[in-house]
């Protein structure tokens, strides 16, 4: 019985305690769904040289156009999100910003409404601090003005990062834009960088005010297109899993940054390991890729349903890092209706495929009962484990293995 409890005392660990309120703004219940320039397009403003890979308006209808062409809308992907670099480099004569003009020359209202009659939704990047990331106006004095101007243009979802800014005026910050969203009567998800700055040098940040003051937050650094961004990112996750589960939940999530599925540095199984695992995480699945160029492999991991209905499970409890058993990472997130979803994760490098043969306790479930583990990509193979039948995996390198479980 004593596994057992300590199970029961995990699902009760990991989800947001009562009193740690989640930003009220009705949006953000499940993880949010889109695509974002940054990770594949970064800062490319040259347009005519590379005029179809630069950040511009005909960048972002090509791509809502592709969500909703190639199925990924009905799969539910919905924001589609300019990360930094649409900014001209002054505001406008009243301190409204202003898109660069040759690169969005219909401006950012015409393109919001394009993205609208997509069926989609519209998101955007500003920065706390004085200066974007990539040099452009910040919000660092404007910020009552931008989320006014955010909100006439139409924008669903709006990106803070804090470039060039104090570190110690986040909080007061962040919690500020909120309140001038908020303000504007527009509901917009609010995803924020406050966590991350602070976090990666070492200081602390009070995640139960972030979670009251925003709808995502990065914690770590930012995605790369490589399995060593991936590993670490996910190693991040697990080393202090319970810092950040007990901060997810309905109306707020950890973001652990882009799902780069589609791009040049990951092999078939590494996507396998991205989606599963920000699948675990109950992550924002924000792709940033190339959709107009997509393996079709790539595509169908993005649009696999049953991975996606882990991911975006009613509960919105955040898995974690159970144990590490033969060099294999197993991570367990509790799902609706009596369920859970266990990934058995294999970061080695060494040629063969990695096996486990593992009891019930091993996993830390409840010797006496009977469950059922369904492969979860397919949903179509099934196996029953009891206190006889121990379960065995293998697991392939770079590769995870995902099952729904359900106690009988
Ligand atoms: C603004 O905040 C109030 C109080 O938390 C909330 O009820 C309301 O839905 C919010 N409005 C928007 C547009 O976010
Ligand atoms: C996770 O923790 C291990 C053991 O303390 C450490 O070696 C590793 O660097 C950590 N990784 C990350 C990404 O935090
Ligand atoms: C996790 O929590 C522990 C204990 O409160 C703390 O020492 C540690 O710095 C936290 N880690 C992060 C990344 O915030």
């Amino acid at each position: 019985m004593e596994t057992f409890w300590t199970i029961g005392l995990f699902m009760v660990l990991h989800g947001p305690p009562d009193e740690v309120k989640a930003l009220d703004n009705g949006l953000a219940l499940t993880p949010p769904m889109g695509w974002l320039t940054w990770e594949r397009f970064r800062c490319n403003t040259d347009c005519e040289n590379d005029p179809n890979n630069c950040i511009s308006e005909r960048l972002i209808k090509v791509m809502a156009d592709t969500l909703v062409s190639d199925g990924y809308r009905s799969v539910g992907y919905e924001y589609v999100i300019i990360d930094d670099c649409w900014l001209a480099s002054e505001r406008d004569q009243d301190g409204r910003l202003l898109p660069d003009p040759k690169r969005f020359p219909s401006g950012i209202k015409h393109l919001a409404d394009y993205v609208h009659s997509k069926g989609l939704k519209f998101g955007i990047y500003e920065d706390f601090g004085k200066k974007t990331c990539g040099g452009y106006p910040g919000s660092e004095f404007y910020m009552q003005t931008d989320a006014k101007t955010f909100a006439d243009w139409g924008v669903d979802y709006v990106k803070f990062d804090g470039c060039y800014s104090n570190l110690n005026d986040f909080p007061a910050g962040y919690e500020a834009m909120g309140f001038f969203l908020n303000n504007t009567g527009r509901q917009m998800v609010y995803s924020c960088e406050w966590p991350f700055y602070k976090i990666v040098t070492g200081l602390s940040v009070d995640l139960a005010a972030v979670r009251k003051t925003c709808n995502l937050w990065r914690n770590y650094y930012d995605v790369q297109d490589s399995w060593s961004s991936v590993t670490d990112i996910i190693n991040f996750w697990g080393n202090n899993s319970l810092n950040f589960t007990k901060y997810a939940g309905p109306g707020g999530w950890n973001d652990p940054d882009m799902v780069i599925l589609g791009n040049f540095g990951l092999s078939h199984e590494e996507e396998r390991v991205q989606i599963a695992m920000w699948a675990l995480m109950a992550s924002p699945l924000i792709m940033s890729n190339d959709l107009r160029h997509m393996r079709s492999s790539s595509k169908a991991l993005l649009q696999n349903r049953n991975i996606i209905s882990i991911n975006q499970d009613i509960l919105g409890v955040q898995g974690f890092l159970l144990r590490k058993l033969n060099g294999i990472q197993i991570w367990n997130r509790r799902l609706s209706n009596n369920r859970m979803a266990l990934a058995f994760l294999n970061e080695n490098s060494d040629g063969m495929p990695r096996w486990l043969d593992i009891s019930l306790a091993d996993l830390k479930l409840s010797p006496t009962m009977t469950y059922n583990f369904t492969e979860a990509f397919e949903m179509k193979t099934t196996f029953v484990i009891t206190k006889n039948k121990q379960f065995k995996v293998s697991v392939n390198p770079h590769g995870v293995q995902l099952y729904v479980v359900k106690q009988l």
